[in-house]
Order: C-alpha cells, then sequence, then structure tokens
C-alpha cells in the first residue's frame, strides 16, 4: 500500500463545530500537504482560530475527521498531537516574560516530547545533557530566525514585534511535520513583515506542511500556494492566490466586511 501519497499531511474532513447554537465550523473539507503554503484567510470571526483549534486537539468536533499522513486523529489529545509533529503559533503571543527567550522556546521541545520541561530548566546533575541539547536546539530554532542573539535575554524585554519571531522559533524548535501560524504578522510594521515572509520562505521545505491564517494580504498573496477562505464557518473558495484574487465572491464577502 502506498501510504506516502495516500493521504499525505494534514488531512480535514467535514469538519462541523457549534456552540450552544452558533455553527462555528460547517463541514469544513481541506487537505494541508507537505511541500505546499497554504493559506487560510476570511473575515473576523469565520472560524479561522477554532479550525487550528480542531487540528491541534484544543476543540474537539462535533463529527467529521482529521488525519496526519493517513493515520486518524480522531480521539487523540493536543499532547499527543504535538508529539506527532503538529506545531502552532498562537494569534495572541502565549511566551513566559520572566524566562529566557531561549527557555521560551525549549518550552516548544517539551510538547513534543514526553519529558516534563522541569527537566530541561532545573539544575539536576542527572539532566544535564538534556539540558546542554534542548539548549543547543532552542538556539539552532531561535538562528532559523535571526533571533540566536536574544538567547539570554528575558522575553518581557524583547519587543513584541520580536516575540512573534521567538514564538515562530518555538513552534520551530521541535522540527515539526505540521506547522500552523495564527496571524504570523499580527502588530509587525512593514520591515518586520518583509523579514518574516523571508523567514518563512526559509522555514517551508518539502516535509513540512505549513498553513497561515492572516489578514495581511499581501504577505498571503506573496507566500501561499494554495489559498482556502472561510466564511461564517464555510469554506467558499479554494485555488493560487490569482484565483482566489479573481473570485467575484471572495470580494464580496471582504467588501461585505470593509463596510462594517
Ligand atoms: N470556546 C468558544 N466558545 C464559544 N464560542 C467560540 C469559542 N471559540 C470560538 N467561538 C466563536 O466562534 C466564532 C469563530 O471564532 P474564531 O476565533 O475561530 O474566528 P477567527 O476566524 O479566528 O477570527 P479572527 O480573524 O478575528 O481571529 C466566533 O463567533 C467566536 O466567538
Ligand atoms: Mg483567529
Amino acid at each position: 500500500m502506498d501510504m506516502a501519497n495516500h493521504g499525505a499531511g494534514l488531512v480535514a474532513k467535514e469538519i462541523k463545530l457549534a456552540f450552544g447554537g452558533l455553527q462555528v465550523l460547517n463541514n469544513v473539507s481541506v487537505s494541508f500537504p507537505p511541500g505546499v503554503i497554504t493559506g487560510l484567510i476570511g473575515p473576523n470571526g469565520a472560524g479561522k482560530t477554532s479550525f487550528f483549534n480542531c487540528l491541534t486537539g484544543l476543540y474537539r468536533p462535533n463529527s467529521g475527521d482529521i488525519s496526519l499522513d493517513g493515520r486518524a486523529l480522531k480521539g487523540v489529545s493536543a499532547s499527543r498531537r504535538a508529539r506527532l509533529g503538529i506545531s502552532r503559533t498562537f494569534q495572541h503571543v502565549a511566551l513566559s516574560p520572566e524566562l529566557s527567550v531561549a527557555e521560551n522556546v525549549q518550552f516548544g521541545l517539551h510538547a513534543s516530547r514526553k519529558s516534563g520541561l522541569a527537566d530541561a530548566l532545573l539544575p539536576l546533575p542527572s539532566a544535564w545533557s538534556d539540558r546542554e541539547e534542548s539548549r543547543h536546539k532552542a538556539i539552532e530554532a531561535l538562528s532559523l530566525v535571526g533571533l540566536s542573539h536574544l538567547a539570554d535575554v528575558p522575553a518581557g524585554g524583547v519587543a513584541p514585534g520580536t516575540l512573534r519571531l521567538v514564538e515562530l522559533a518555538r513552534a520551530m524548535v521541535g522540527r515539526p511535520r505540521v506547522l500552523l501560524l495564527d496571524e504570523p504578522a499580527a502588530g509587525l510594521n512593514s520591515s518586520e513583515t518583509k523579514d518574516l515572509v523571508q523567514t518563512l520562505r526559509q522555514i517551508a521545505s518539502r516535509e513540512l506542511v505549513m498553513v497561515v491564517v492572516e489578514h495581511d494580504m499581501d504577505l498571503i498573496m506573496q507566500i501561499c500556494d494554495v489559498i482556502n477562505v472561510l466564511n461564517f464557518g464555510t469554506l467558499i473558495a479554494a485555488g493560487t492566490p490569482a484565483e482566489v484574487q479573481a473570485n467575484p465572491l471572495v470580494a464580496e464577502v471582504y467588501l461585505g466586511a470593509a463596510d462594517d
């Protein structure tokens, strides 16, 4: 059986999610193959973050199936999914200000493996080599985003725009199979956004599934191979940047949002 090509990457089928009477996701089916940068766009409240939460196991959909490389994820916990290689950044930066930048990045390692964070941060002699290794990996991940020089600075003293890149390093440190980015450019100025585009292009690889949720259309159009458009929990369009840009339904949704 050719598992390599059958359902490779992250696949969601007919995902439904409701909170009380509110239908947040309505039959969303979408595939995120490796080696492709996929955009997920849509107006505020469309369900983009909720969809990420379903993929990572934070939310349990009311129905539908999610699989990673052909493996069904139903009933698989969020921490287990992290260990399977599903990694994400958060729309609202979630870092500990009192810990150093490197220590914050090390958190990402512990999402992706069994031993606890304490093993890597506490000064136990038995954990020394583990600790060194995890610091080494954190610095490697920081180099990926051009921030290794900030390794020992407390995260609380780092500019908000830069913290977005620290988040990215935290998400990459465990060498994930899947990278889900929730508004990575939020709060970045235009030169920081340019740098981010460069960094994301460097991170992209044939093996990596990359999904970008973003309101910055320039970034989306520049970086994505394929774009999916959500509106009120329904996928209304999918295609190349040019196709999506030319889609009248998409224009209508965005014009409608701009009118509010
Ligand atoms: N835990 C929850 N309980 C109740 N309602 C929720 C919950 N999470 C999300 N929602 C609702 O689901 C809808 C979609 O929200 P979501 O955050 O997924 O949108 P989004 O597309 O990420 O929007 P934005 O672009 O503003 O980040 C919203 O109406 C939101 O209020
Ligand atoms: Mg969101």
